[in-house]
Parts: structure tokens; C-alpha cells; sequence
């Protein structure tokens, strides 16, 4: 857009970038983004962040992990790239595929679309933290099982999806398991198989084996 389109733009509108700033109490003379700091804004006290890299603290899997990042960096590239945690994927980056899954403060979350630094504070899981030594999770068992995986792209993210599911709906009717895991897709088509390993993995977890 044009300066000049922008300007006719800001006039329509009544509101410039200097008018929404002397409005919100934030100085001109104050950077909005700047080093680790904090500025007053109508009377409440924000952090700010970046450009640079900043230390966080993310509590991934039970263990409290630092890490320096970038604000913009996503909570599934830091988890890749800064701390090889790697069962995740990165698929479509945009929230539509799943592939990306982690449990985030108990709810399932596309990791490619959630900043590492608004993590802090929150119990992150990973795929990683389902397997028992040598010994797979029940619900990771049910997959196999019920050859609810072929090329394993989608997987990773598609259990995580079925765990929140899970642990929110113990015993779901089929009906409930296809809308329940509506927000992942498999470019191989395991849909039914994945499917039976959740009712699988239900049915364990009514005989008292716990999918959790
Ligand atoms: S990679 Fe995150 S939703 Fe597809
Ligand atoms: S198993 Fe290949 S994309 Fe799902």
C-alpha cells in the first residue's frame, strides 16, 4: 500500500498509528519493541520482548527446559530446532494439518501456531513422553494395532490429538471419536484405523488399563 494511499486510509478511518498511540499512554519516543522490558501502558506494566533472543523457561514433558529464542519463534520450532524435540512435525505451519499436536495446559494445540514465549507457565506434552522405556503407550500400541499409521508423518500429532480427547471423553461413541479428531488430517487416508485405536484404547481403559 502506498504512503499516500495509507495516509487517505487513516483519515477515513479517523485513526493513525500516532493518533493509537497517544491514546493508548504509549510514548512516541518508546520503541514497541525493544530489549527484555517493561513499559507502562494505561496504568498496567507489559513485558516487552525481542528482536533479539530472549531466555524463556518451558516446562515440557515434567522437566523445566531454557531456552534463548526470538519472540517470533514458535513453540514447535523451538522444541525442533533449539532443543531437538523432534516427534512433532511440521507440516502445513498454518494450523490446518495437526501434524504440529502437543497438550498445552491440558488442551491439544497446533504447536506451529502458539509463540514459545506465551508457553511459559504451562505444562507442555510431547509424543515423547508417552513411551515407557522400551514399552509403547497403550494408545501408541492401539495404532499399531489397528494399522492406524502408514507413511507416520501424521502420527506423531494425531496420537497427541486422540490423548486430549481422551483424557476429556474416557469412553466416546464412534460418532464422537470422527468429530472429536476433526482438526487432524492424514494425506494417507488411516482415518478408520485411527479411529478403532481410540475405541481400542477407550475399551483398555474401562478394563482398568489406563490410556493416560
Ligand atoms: S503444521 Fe501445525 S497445523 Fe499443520
Ligand atoms: S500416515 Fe501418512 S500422512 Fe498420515
Amino acid at each position: 500500500m502506498s504512503d499516500e494511499k495509507n495516509k487517505s486510509d487513516q483519515q477515513k478511518s479517523g485513526v493513525s498509528r500516532r493518533s493509537f498511540l497517544k491514546a493508548s499512554g504509549i510514548s512516541l519516543g518508546v520503541p514497541l519493541v525493544v530489549g527484555h522490558r517493561v513499559i507502562n501502558v494505561n496504568g498496567q506494566e507489559v513485558k516487552l520482548y525481542g528482536p533479539t533472543k530472549t531466555s524463556i523457561t518451558l516446562t515440557i514433558n515434567g522437566a523445566k527446559q531454557t531456552v534463548e529464542v526470538e519472540p517470533r519463534v514458535t513453540l514447535l520450532e523451538a522444541l525442533r530446532h533449539e532443543l531437538d524435540i523432534t516427534g512433532a512435525k511440521r507440516v502445513c505451519d498454518r494450523a490446518t494439518c495437526g501434524a504440529c499436536t502437543m497438550i498445552v495446559g491440558g488442551k491439544a494445540v497446533y504447536s506451529c501456531t502458539v509463540l514459545a514465549i506465551e508457553a511459559q507457565g504451562k505444562p507442555i506434552t510431547t509424543v515423547e513422553s508417552l513411551m515407557q522405556g522400551e514399552k509403547l503407550h497403550p494408545l501408541q500400541q492401539a495404532f499399531v494395532d489397528n494399522d492406524g499409521q502408514q507413511c507416520g508423518y501424521c502420527t506423531p500429532g494425531f496420537v497427541m490429538a486422540c490423548k486430549a480427547f481422551l483424557d476429556k471423553n474416557p469412553s466416546p461413541t464412534p460418532e464422537e471419536v470422527q468429530k472429536g479428531l476433526g482438526g487432524n488430517l492424514c494425506r494417507c487416508g488411516t482415518y478408520m484405523g485411527v479411529r478403532a485405536a481410540v475405541l481400542q484404547a477407550a475399551t483398555m481403559h474401562k478394563g482398568g488399563k489406563n490410556h493416560g
